[in-house]
């Protein structure tokens, strides 16, 4: 049982603005790998310049797109987990609660959260490479990648690949949702890939609460006012007891 101090408690009750920045190992305990875990991560077996760039695509789209399909459908089936829970659960206590998630699992979507910010997109749609239309359905079964039905361009997944810029709007809500927050969590990201991970540091010198959720020490967890070392799916719905149901 984790045990929070009672400034944070005090603080997070009265709190009107909060940012959660989520990443993959939020979604660990659904069953979904992580991408820099020594082990068990994606890119520990796979290289992302391979899978991940515009260029990989270019190069042979269908492994890409096998790679893709194969996490889409992990991410199909897996179910959100207690952490995706708390932070649905919190978003109804904040009045103002932005969610912004690295993750393209769509599984806070699936747990509950609305106010939710996707800055790498989601894995579940599939856009034109061409034109960019999405498409509603699409043929998985072809030895081809699928064709889109405007322009016949090849289909792709809707997420952001490295070397491509996130979507413009997303960023920018998140940045001015950031400044504006008053606690800023970070939760079971490794704070390894920009512009997300700066997201922390903008807050902090903007003067917002940072609290750190992770299971491993990061670069942020010396700087964060707060850091809990644990899993998400533990530690959250505890700090949504403690917070909200426990007011003794
Ligand atoms: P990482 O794999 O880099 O980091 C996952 C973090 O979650 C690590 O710091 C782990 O210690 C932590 N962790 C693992 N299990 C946990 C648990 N149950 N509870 C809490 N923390 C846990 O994933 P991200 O930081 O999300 O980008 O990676 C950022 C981006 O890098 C991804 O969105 C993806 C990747 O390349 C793109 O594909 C564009």
């Amino acid at each position: 049982m984790t045990n929070f101090p009672l400034d944070l408690i005090r603080f997070l009750r009265k709190a009107t603005r909060v940012v959660a920045l989520t990443g993959a190992g939020v979604s660990q305990e659904s069953g979904l790998r992580t991408f820099r875990d020594a082990q068990s991560g994606l890119w520990a077996q796979f290289r992302p310049e391979d899978l991940a760039t515009p260029q990989a695509f270019a190069r042979d789209p269908k492994l890409v797109w096998d790679w893709y399909a194969y996490r889409r459908r992990a991410a199909q089936t897996a179910h959100p987990n207690a952490g995706h829970f708390a932070l649905a659960e919190m978003e109804k206590k904040i009045s103002q609660f932005t969610l912004v998630t690295q993750n393209v699992d769509g599984l806070h979507h699936a747990a509950g959260s609305k106010n939710i910010l996707e800055l790498h997109g989601n894995i579940l749609s599939v856009r034109c490479s061409q034109c960019g239309a999405f498409a509603d359905d699409w043929n998985e079964d072809r030895d081809e990648v699928p064709h889109c039905k405007k322009c016949n361009g090849l289909l792709r997944p809707n997420v952001v690949w490295f070397e491509e810029s996130l979507p413009r709007e997303q960023l920018d809500e998140a940045v001015q949702a950031t400044r504006a927050c008053q606690i800023f969590f970070s939760i079971g990201t490794s704070g390894a890939v920009q512009p997300a991970a700066s997201l922390a540091h903008a807050a902090k010198a903007e003067g917002a609460v940072v609290v750190e959720v992770n299971a491993e020490a990061t670069p942020l967890t010396y700087k964060a006012d707060f850091s809990f070392s644990g899993k998400s799916g533990e530690i959250l719905p505890e700090l949504v007891k403690a917070v909200w149901e426990d007011q003794g």
